[in-house]
């Protein structure tokens, strides 16, 4: 089993987005994936209160002593995959994840102020030694000399950059409002196009293989 922790101190930097985009792509590609919500405010479980389909499970973990225990009931269930959703200002939560993770995502507005927040993300990311890695969220879709400048910034906190982005589209809201996620709304859409470029990349990065893609149960 691989686990991705997604990670930012900063509220509203689009940890459970992400969180949930990956998560479908994963199990849509045959992955059996499992979302672990450790985030008080429940907003990937409330999520899955609102979706019709049975997968992928979101399981709630209340705190940070419990998160190894609740890993291994995942792997019991059979999970090949889990995203922990993790909420903001909260380093006891985040240190545990990233301590669980294969791989620690970092989502984050390119944007000053929450380019400044990163650095005590990036301090939780290099004290676990895991790999991690800011993705560029809710950003401009073209905007070349601002991503240049926020990647120059990530890169001096000593955090890598993944060469994908979830940039600000109405699709990820609009979806996620609605328990479903972009690419399930409109499969030929921009958003589920940035969300198959994640999906693959943090598939090679945590060395995942696929199978035939699965459907899905009903609820
Ligand atoms: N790429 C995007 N494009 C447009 N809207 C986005 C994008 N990513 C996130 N959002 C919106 O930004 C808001 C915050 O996103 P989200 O809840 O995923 O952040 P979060 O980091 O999980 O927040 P919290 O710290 O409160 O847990 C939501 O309204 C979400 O729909
Ligand atoms: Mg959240």
């Amino acid at each position: 089993m691989k686990t991705v922790a997604v990670i930012s101190q900063k509220g509203g930097a689009g940890k459970t987005t992400l969180a949930l985009h990956l998560a479908v792509a994963a199990q849509s590609a045959g992955v059996v994936t499992l979302v672990l919500d450790a985030d008080p405010q429940a907003t990937a479980s409330t999520w899955s209160t609102w979706r019709e389909a049975a997968e992928p499970d979101v399981i709630d973990c209340a705190s940070p002593p419990l998160l190894a225990r609740k890993l291994e009931q995942a792997a019991a269930l059979g999970a090949e995959l889990v995203v922990i959703d993790t909420p903001p200002h909260a380093d006891s939560m985040s240190a545990a994840a990233c301590r669980a993770a294969d791989l620690i995502l970092v989502p984050c507005r390119p944007r000053g102020f929450d380019l400044a927040a990163v650095q005590q993300t990036a301090d939780l990311v290099r004290v676990s030694g895991k790999p991690g890695f800011v993705v560029f969220t809710a950003g401009p879709i073209r905007a070349p000399k601002l991503y240049a400048e926020a990647a120059e910034l990530i890169r001096g906190f000593g955090l890598e950059l993944a060469p994908v982005t979830m940039s600000e589209r109405a699709a990820y809201h609009h979806a996620t409002g609605a328990g479903r996620t972009a690419g399930e709304v409109d499969p030929a859409g921009k958003a589920a196009a940035e969300v198959a470029a994640l999906w693959t990349w943090t598939r090679e990065r945590v060395n995942l293989s696929t199978r035939q893609p699965n459907k899905g149960k009903a609820k």
